[in-house]
């Protein structure tokens, strides 16, 4: 018997950061992501095969390479055995375009994961943290939940999603800055525990606001002021979808990018140099870096006709695609 399954990638149009601190953020799944293709065996093994032939038993893992750990963790966690899955992806790694999420979640549903969809956003969760990434829910709920026509508005204080058309006009490219990232290796963990020391000092996220985030000692009140602002960008782009106003969609991510770089300290000199240089091209109306920052890719919003294409830097244009679940249950 064959099977196969098809977990995207997602961009993250605004909301960086905040899915660890009950904020908002307004991701969409891609086009792009991640395969497995998956036949029954006749014995108990479970065996992964890569793009470039190279194997891996997941259910006796003694190797030292991520992707099989991060399989053997799926494994683990699972109830299916005697398979042999074999992984094709068009999803770079390391871009902050989910590639880790889009590949734990087909493997959870190749080996027989079923759920809701935060049941199974959850799992997915888990599994990174079992490999090292203590990563909050974006990624899982967008690369799992995405609707094909909209932008998924999560509110992570309630873990409620809601779904917000855009602008047919409106169009976006993903550009990879060529630095790669990985978050368990990156300050993505130092970020987290300042958002913990935050969140002890103040008790909640809700209390905080411009003023009272004045009382945190630095760098916390950087930190704090990037959370609050990024919420409110997040509202305020939603509003620019449905007013069709492109102009003050671009300026926020904009915005978004000065306080990723300023405030949260996420950026690196070689992406604020490509924003730089992406800011400049004709019809383009915003641009910022994406995902958990340290390297990956910026996302640029820009008019119809407009080709963002930088020399020595690959680049997507990208648009709304259906998130797993939905393929599986419309297949
Ligand atoms: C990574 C994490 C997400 C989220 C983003 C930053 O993609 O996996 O949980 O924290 O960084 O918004």
């Amino acid at each position: 018997m064959s099977e196969s399954y098809f977990v995207p990638g997602r961009v993250n149009l605004i909301g960086e950061h905040t899915d660890y601190n009950e904020g908002l953020a307004l991701p969409f799944a891609l086009h792009l992501g991640v395969t497995i293709d998956l036949t029954t065996r006749n014995d108990e093994q479970t065996w992964i095969e890569f793009e470039g032939g190279s194997r891996a038993r997941v259910d006796a893992c003694d190797s030292m390479e991520q992707s099989v750990q991060m399989a053997s963790a799926v494994f683990r966690r699972s109830p299916r055995r005697g398979i042999d899955l074999r992984v094709s992806s068009t999803l770079p790694t390391g871009a902050g375009l989910s590639s880790s999420a889009a590949y734990i979640g087909a493997l959870a549903l190749a080996l027989g994961v079923r759920g809701t969809l935060l049941t199974m956003a959850r799992f997915v969760q888990a599994c990174e943290a079992d490999v090292g990434s203590d990563v909050g829910l974006l990624d899982q709920i967008a690369t799992l939940g995405a609707s094909a026509q909209a932008a998924s508005l999560i509110d992570f204080s309630e873990l409620a999603v809601s779904h917000h058309p855009l602008p047919p006009s409106w169009r976006f490219t993903v550009v990879h800055s060529e630095v790669q990232r990985q978050l368990a290796h990156s300050g993505y963990a130092d970020r987290r525990s300042e958002c913990r020391a935050i969140y002890e000092l103040v008790g909640s996220w809700s209390n905080l606001n411009l003023t009272s985030l004045n009382r945190l000692p630095s760098p916390l009140q950087q930190r704090a002021r990037h959370i609050v602002t990024e919420n409110q960008r997040v509202r305020d782009f939603v509003a620019a979808m449905a007013a069709d106003h492109i102009i003050t969609a671009g300026q926020i991510l904009t915005e978004s990018h000065a306080s990723l770089r300023d405030d949260f300290e996420v950026s690196l000199p070689a992406v604020d140099t490509l924003i730089d240089t992406i800011a400049v091209v004709p019809g383009v109306r915003g641009a910022r870096l994406i995902g958990g920052g340290f390297g990956g890719c910026v996302l640029v919003l820009h008019e119809p006709n407009t080709e963002v294409a930088i020399p020595g830097h690959r680049s997507w244009s990208v648009e709304p695609s259906e998130g797993a679940l939905g393929r599986i249950t419309t297949n």
